[in-house]
């Protein structure tokens, strides 16, 4: 990396931490945690499923496991970059012995994980921080519609 770019960098980044309040970093990490939570949860539940009636529902569930991790990735590059330090706790994780269980379980995460980025959003809105909403809004996004493919496959299912 050339000189200049890493005294870019880091300037960026001091200016950064001066700007990212504790209850941000506590929130994100928070966050953090619950998206290991979710990725382990969705692998357990698709290998769960695999080779039942239900492989379809395998399949996806593997696919929100790693869109699980993508977003664990965004949120820790994310704290890094306002000065925080990263968390490894895991979050809860819960598993059922049917399918219908299994989703519904995925459903409740994915419904608590808007909600809070939905908060987190605000926040950053009302304290002009632009570039923590924009990434959170594009993992919203990815949650939104595995909330509406996990309401989908129990509708399917009853
Ligand atoms: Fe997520
Ligand atoms: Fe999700």
């Amino acid at each position: 990396m050339k000189t200049s770019k890493i005294i870019s960098t880091y300037l960026h980044r001091v200016t950064a931490v001066e700007k990212a309040p504790k209850e941000l970093i506590d929130d994100l990490n928070r966050d953090l945690e619950l998206e290991f939570a979710a990725m382990v949860q969705y692998l357990q539940h698709s290998q769960m499923l695999m080779g039942a009636p239900e492989e379809t529902f395998a399949k996806e569930l593997l696919t929100h496991a790693d869109e699980e991790w993508g977003h664990a990735k965004k949120i820790a590059e994310r704290i890094s970059y306002l000065g925080g330090t990263v968390g490894m706790k895991i979050g809860e994780t819960e598993s059922a012995p049917t399918t219908v269980g299994m989703l519904k379980i995925d459903l409740k995460g994915e419904e608590i994980a808007i909600d809070r980025y939905r908060s987190r959003i605000s926040w950053c809105d009302s304290h002009n921080d632009p570039g923590t909403a924009q990434i959170i809004r594009e993992i919203i996004v990815d949650e939104e519609s595995h909330r509406d493919e996990l309401l989908i496959y129990l509708n399917l299912k009853s």
